[in-house]
């Protein structure tokens, strides 16, 4: 169980900091403390202001939280269990977090980008087709993937649940020769024997054959993770490995929640070249990481300045593609720019809005 950072009294925020430890929490408002559990433990001149009061009910606003592989997810639903909300969306997340002997995160980059979350979903859970274009100049200057026709080459995976998987470059059957999964060989395929072992076998092999530059997952509604394989020099692509959380501020602007993590045991020359590489690309100041940004935040403002138009936007791509055989759990579109986890991410946000259930797609 956790509690929501707001005081039963006000309202305040009562912890101010991400990260610490402490004995007890108190608000800074008017100083009502509670205990670890979120029980009220007492107030400045409490005696007097609630003489004959019955403080019982002054206790922190629960809410729920379970982890899975580490990660940690609350809900205010009482109902819902974490096992049936994630669904099949957990055999991908045990390909990044349940692989080794556990990740370390480092702090969270967080910054504000006047953009609607919902237009960061619409990319990270699967588009794949801006690389070539938005992205184009990587390839020009010799950062990044050398030949971005081969990132451009896109599987999609549609979990059910609103939740979608992205792999990107050409699977193993195609391209051999490429280290698999993402140039862990090359860098550390003390890992790669890890996961042999710590992951199911279908897990392992699905990670194995598409995860070739990029796999990234999207959990509903607003979690990502990526594991991706870049470079900014001459050397092989660095494999990294990123969590993200989209927090929306108001319909115009969201914070961006940025973490890298790093496997157990990872080595030292590993982490250092993921942080340079992710620090350069992605994040706050990454040179990629802005290309998106300028794009969402244009989509944004057309939306909010446009909206009475009610103009209709086309999300066609890979309408008429059939599901490849696919050998873990979903739907698996794989060769083109698919954009129905898109669709379905929007169908299930819609379902939650309006409390109903919506046709399958
Ligand atoms: S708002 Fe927290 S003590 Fe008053
Ligand atoms: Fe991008």
């Amino acid at each position: 169980m956790g509690f929501l950072n707001v005081c039963p009294h006000r309202g305040a925020k009562i912890i101010r900091e991400d990260v610490g430890k402490g004995e007890i929490l108190r608000c800074p408002y008017h100083g009502w403390t509670f205990n670890m559990e979120g029980k009220f433990l007492g107030a400045p001149m409490q005696r007097g202001i609630y003489q004959g009061v019955d403080t019982s009910s002054f206790g922190m606003f629960p809410i729920r939280c379970e982890t899975y592989k580490g990660l940690v997810f609350c809900t205010i639903d009482s109902n819902a269990t974490l096992d049936e909300f994630l669904g099949d969306m957990k055999f991908f997340i045990d390909i990044v977090a349940g692989r080794s002997e556990g990740l370390v995160f480092s702090s969270p980059q967080r910054w504000i980008v006047r953009v609607n979350w919902k237009t960061i979903v619409d990319n990270f859970i699967g588009d794949s087709w801006h690389f070539l274009t938005a992205h184009g100049w990587l390839g020009e200057v010799g950062l990044g993937i050398q030949d971005l026709k081969l990132t451009s080459i896109t599987g999609v995976i549609r979990v059910k649940g609103g939740h979608g998987v992205l792999f990107t470059g050409p699977s193993a059957d195609d391209y051999p020769d490429i280290p698999r999964p993402l140039f862990y060989p090359l860098w550390w395929p003390n890992l790669v024997e890890k996961a042999k072992v710590k992951l199911t076998q279908r897990e392992f092999d699905v990670w194995k054959k598409y995860g070739t530059y990029e796999m990234l997952g999207h959990v509903f509604p607003n979690m990502a993770f990526g594991n991706v394989a870049y470079t900014i020099d001459s050397e092989p692509p660095v494999p990294i490995l990123t969590f993200r959380l989209w927090r929306p501020i108001s319909t115009f602007e969201t914070e961006i929640w940025t973490w890298l993590a790093f496997d157990k045991d990872e080595p030292e020359n590993l982490k250092k070249k993921a942080i340079d590489t992710f620090l350069r690309l992605f994040g706050a100041a990454g040179s990629v990481e802005h290309d998106d940004v300028a794009m969402w935040e244009s989509m944004t403002e057309n939306s909010s300045k446009l909206s009475s138009l009610n103009l209709k936007l086309k999300y066609y791509g890979g309408m008429n593609q059939s599901p490849t055989q696919f050998e873990g759990p979903g739907e698996l579109y794989y060769g083109g720019n698919n954009e129905g986890n898109t669709i379905s991410f929007f169908k299930e946000y819609l379902n939650y809005l309006e409390g109903e259930e919506l046709d399958d797609m």
